[in-house]
């Protein structure tokens, strides 16, 4: 018998989250268990920090469905397998502290915790449950890029995001006659920047699975050139890098050991700049950012956060706890973390969010990589 539930949204934000949790919270609360948020991911597991979520009038799960963000807050910086920690003499080290945070469920007597993130949080979790606590998944990215499932949560309001850009960047580049760089995000898959660019029918989608060749793109351009299109839209994935490149790196982020801790950024402006030289015309890019994060979600977004929050708070009145609710074949199911995890077995070694992660990416012979082909969408290769 299920008492007291716990949820923890974990990774970088996304829409939908919210919707998550409210489904979580009134499929709880159908059936008389009480539900808490932990704030700020496995950090708020971790210092004990939580409060009682409520859907009844006035309560802070009540009216939540359209909001971004998340109203129990998120972490990317919370791999409590191997924490930051100053040490007296002042030095950085990394700790496992999972112990505490499996101490603070046992004292406040959590029957289930729900962990709402992406390959990282899946990684900490599935490490949870081999230490015994019951813990359930539900997969959360704007890059939709988490093992297991076609599709998770966030991702179609970023690609709607994208799409509206996309279509903005059509009527000033056709005025203008510019190249009009779109950057999205996507550090290892490229599921934004595809689908968008066929959501928005831009010329060119550079994603990181297919390494792309500059001249490809220009001769795309110049082509269309010949025909009297003297614009063109780009799209291209963070991820993205040139044949016999590599990727584009902005900076450093702090998210903690063993995870990519790169911050990625620029290879619009870089794609930009070559395609000036290569066909004469002038080229503009604009990053998109966290816009693709925040806001609203759509309404696939709202129903599929709902159909992953209730399904989540069902695998544990049924006992599946160390699963994942997943997607497969269109219909809600469910899948041990385990097999999420995949490659990354050894408890808190890396966190996930890795190049090795066990992740979905894009393969070339996905519906939207043919579909793409086949409306003339350059994907940076010469097929
Ligand atoms: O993993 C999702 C993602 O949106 C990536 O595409 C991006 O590289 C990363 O988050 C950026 O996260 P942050 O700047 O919050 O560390």
């Amino acid at each position: 018998m299920l008492k007291k539930v716990a949820i923890l949204a974990n990774g970088g934000d996304v829409a939908g989250f919210n919707a998550v949790i409210r489904g979580i919270v009134k499929t709880a609360e159908n059936n008389d268990i009480e539900c808490y948020g932990f704030i700020d991911g496995y950090n708020g597991l971790l210092k004990n920090n939580f409060e009682k979520l409520s859907t009844a009038e006035e309560g802070n799960a009540e009216g939540i469905l359209p909001k971004g963000g998340s109203i129990i807050g998120s972490s990317t910086n919370a791999n409590v397998f191997n924490y930051k920690v100053i040490n007296e003499n002042g030095e950085v080290e990394y700790k496992d502290l999972s112990d505490i945070c499996i101490e603070n469920i046992k004292k406040d007597e959590f029957d289930c915790i729900f962990a709402l993130g992406g390959d990282g949080t899946q990684k900490s979790a599935r490490d949870f449950f081999v230490k015994g606590v019951n813990i359930i998944g539900v997969p959360k990215t704007i890059d939709n890029d988490v093992a297991c499932t076609e599709i998770t949560f966030g991702y179609n309001t970023a690609v709607s995001v994208a799409m509206e850009a996309i279509d903005r960047l059509h009527t000033t580049g056709e005025t203008h006659h510019r190249i009009m760089v779109l950057e999205v995000m996507g550090r290892y898959a490229g599921w934004i920047a595809l689908e968008s660019a066929i959501a928005g029918g831009a010329d060119v989608a550079l994603i990181p699975e297919i390494p792309y060749d500059i001249n490809s793109v220009a001769s795309k351009i110049k082509n269309r050139q010949k025909r009297g299109k003297n614009f063109s839209v780009v799209v291209v994935a963070e991820g993205a890098k040139p044949l016999d490149g590599e990727i584009t790196v902005a900076g450093t982020r702090d998210n903690g050991k063993g995870v990519d801790n790169t911050k990625l950024g620029g290879v619009g402006e870089k794609v930009a700049r070559e395609l000036e030289k290569l066909t004469g015309l002038e080229a503009r890019n604009t990053t998109l950012g966290y816009m693709q994060r925040g806001g609203t979600p759509t309404a696939f977004d709202r129903v599929l956060s709902t159909k992953y929050g209730t399904k989540a708070m069902q695998l544990a009145l049924e006992g599946k706890f160390g699963t994942l609710a997943v997607i497969k074949n269109g219909k809600l199911d469910s899948v041990p973390l385990e097999d999420v995890v995949g490659n990354n077995k050894e408890i808190g070694a890396v966190s996930g969010n890795t190049a090795n992660s066990n992740q979905r990416k894009v393969t070339m012979d996905d519906d939207l990589v043919k579909t793409a082909r086949s409306v003339g969408i350059n994907l940076g290769d010469w097929e």
